[in-house]
């Protein structure tokens, strides 16, 4: 067994044309659809006012703009994988083409924690808004099927290498039963997937219309109310309990960063693209740079029209929208239907996401065969769908958001990470391949991309995040070990070659 043994391209390339089972009904205006579908969600609607009321004040707009630049790097080196090879498995399948199978596989199980938990956190934020909403008509739900039955707090005072404290006497039950309503739209959502790819494009259209709609509304409107004093200071000196100030905003950019995931999963439909050399470099960068902006305007409005010490809620720019007196209650009520639609459409991408990423892995041998049917009709990896469903419907019943949210960037922060490093690797290994997108200075970017990820990850996420990272990883390279390099193709093929006499493969 060889732990590094890659995938040539020669033989990705080769996949690319061979294998036409899903169906290729994406052009560029769908695909940075996808991507802004999966990006604006929780991270702007829920987040932004806890990262500006906890840790850097007004300047959360500069948090945006460090974030955005990691996602930069990592979305320009991204770009010119996903145009040279256009395989569903995204990071997965760069990453086996250029470190080994053993770090494709590491990344691969790391993109469940972005997509499949990504999926789930955003699920229960949703539940979080639907409820607070219908509250506002009188409609009110019994709180044991609307929230959490278990939490698990860090035990105060552990460390990362605590795992022992962790897992044995970190769980406690709330009382509640399950997170129904989270639940509910996940199963929705995923009968809609198994349907087919042009209506899952077209139901994400609409959403992503609706939510833009809201968003430039809010900026319109809301810019008429700033009040520039609440923007001095800009970045508020460091408080007594050690906040704010320039560590405040770099602690900000790691807690946003949560708003940027999503943008990769546009590479994911490679293989449901038209023209994916073309098309899969606007597609991912198109829907970065889109939302960079927005995120950029928003906060800055945001921070404009309320001093940042209120909008420690829920529902910021709600709460700031509210605060400016009933003239403006149309603008709350809209706003809040904009941040439901659009955590679904979020919920939407990252479902459509994860199973293609295990399309790859199966067809791989990594995954068993099951994940890689593709329904005969519809055209949908259905099976591998469905599990994703239901595993992130039971995710989402389960825990509450805290424990998930942070779980997801860690382990997207490293995927991005290992990703920036490919594309250094495979321009000295490979230098030779045809790439129709380039990084530009790539020798420059793709350092920064993976110092950057590497950054947010130490400066930002807490001890208790890191040990549920190495919990996660445990597990995952025991499946490794047990299941997946046995089932190989790539070690497969090399036994074959070194049981004939041949000589070994690279
Ligand atoms: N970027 C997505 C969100 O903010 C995950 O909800």
């Amino acid at each position: 067994m060889n732990l590094f043994a890659r995938r040539s391209m020669a033989d990705l390339q080769a996949e690319v044309l061979k294998d036409q089972k899903l169906n290729r009904a994406l052009g560029p205006f769908n695909l940075i659809s996808l991507g802004i579908g999966a990006i604006i969600g929780a991270g702007i609607f829920v987040l932004t006012g806890h990262a500006a009321a906890e840790y850097a004040g007004p300047g959360i707009v500069i948090s945006f703009v460090l974030s955005g630049l990691a996602c930069a790097f990592a979305g320009l080196c991204y770009a010119e994988f996903a145009s040279m090879i256009p395989l569903s498995g995204s990071a997965y399948t760069y990453g086996y083409a250029t470190l080994g199978e053993f770090v494709a596989w590491i990344i691969g199980w790391n993109l469940v924690l972005e997509y499949l938990f990504a999926a789930s956190t955003v699920a229960v934020g949703w539940s979080g808004y639907v409820i607070s909403f219908l509250k506002d008509f009188g409609i009110t739900f019994p709180a044991q099927f609307i929230n959490a039955p278990y939490d698990h707090p860090m035990p105060v005072g552990a460390h990362w290498w605590d795992l022992g404290q962790l897992f044995i006497h970190g769980w406690v039950t709330t009382g509640a039963v399950l997170n129904v309503p989270a639940m509910l739209v996940i199963a929705v959502i995923t009968v809609l997937l198994v349907i087919g790819i042009r209506e899952s494009a077209s139901f994400n259209n609409a959403i992503v219309a609706l939510k833009l709609t809201v968003i430039l509304t809010f900026i319109i409107v809301g810019a008429g109310y700033i009040n520039k004093a609440n923007w001095h200071p800009f970045v508020p000196p460091v408080d007594a309990d050690g906040n704010f100030g320039w560590h405040g905003v770099v602690h900000g950019a790691a807690v946003i960063f949560f708003a940027y995931i999503g943008f990769d999963a546009v590479s994911t439909a490679a293989q449901e693209a038209k023209n994916p050399q073309r098309n899969m470099p606007i597609g991912l960068l198109g829907s970065l740079a889109i939302c960079t902006v927005l995120y950029i305007v928003v906060s800055l409005v945001l921070t404009g029209m309320v001093n940042y010490s209120r909008l420690n809620v829920p529902a910021p720019i709600a709460v700031a929208v509210s605060s400016i007196g009933p003239s403006l209650a149309w603008l709350t009520f809209f706003i809040k239907i904009g941040a439901i639609a659009g955590l679904s459409s979020v919920i939407l991408v990252l479902l459509f996401g994860q199973p293609r990423i295990f399309y790859a892995m199966s067809k791989d041998g990594l995954l068993p065969p099951f994940f890689s049917i593709v329904h005969p009709k519809f055209r949908t990896p259905w099976i591998a769908q469905i599990i994703v469903g239901v595993v992130a419907m039971l995710i989402a019943g389960l825990f509450p958001i805290g424990l998930l949210g942070e779980l997801v960037s860690i382990g997207t922060l490293l995927a991005f990470a290992i990703v920036c490093a490919g594309v250094f690797v495979l321009r000295f290994t490979d230098p030779q391949i045809q790439r129709p997108f380039r990084t530009p200075a790539f020798w420059i970017v793709a350092p920064l991309g993976f110092a950057s990820c590497f950054f947010l990850m130490i400066v930002g996420l807490p001890a208790d995040t890191w040990a549920r990272l190495i919990v996660w990883m445990a597990i995952g390279i025991a499946i490794y070990f047990l299941y997946s390099c046995r089932h190989s193709e790539v070690q497969k093929r090399r036994r074959r070659v070194s049981a004939s006499g041949a000589s070994e493969q690279p």
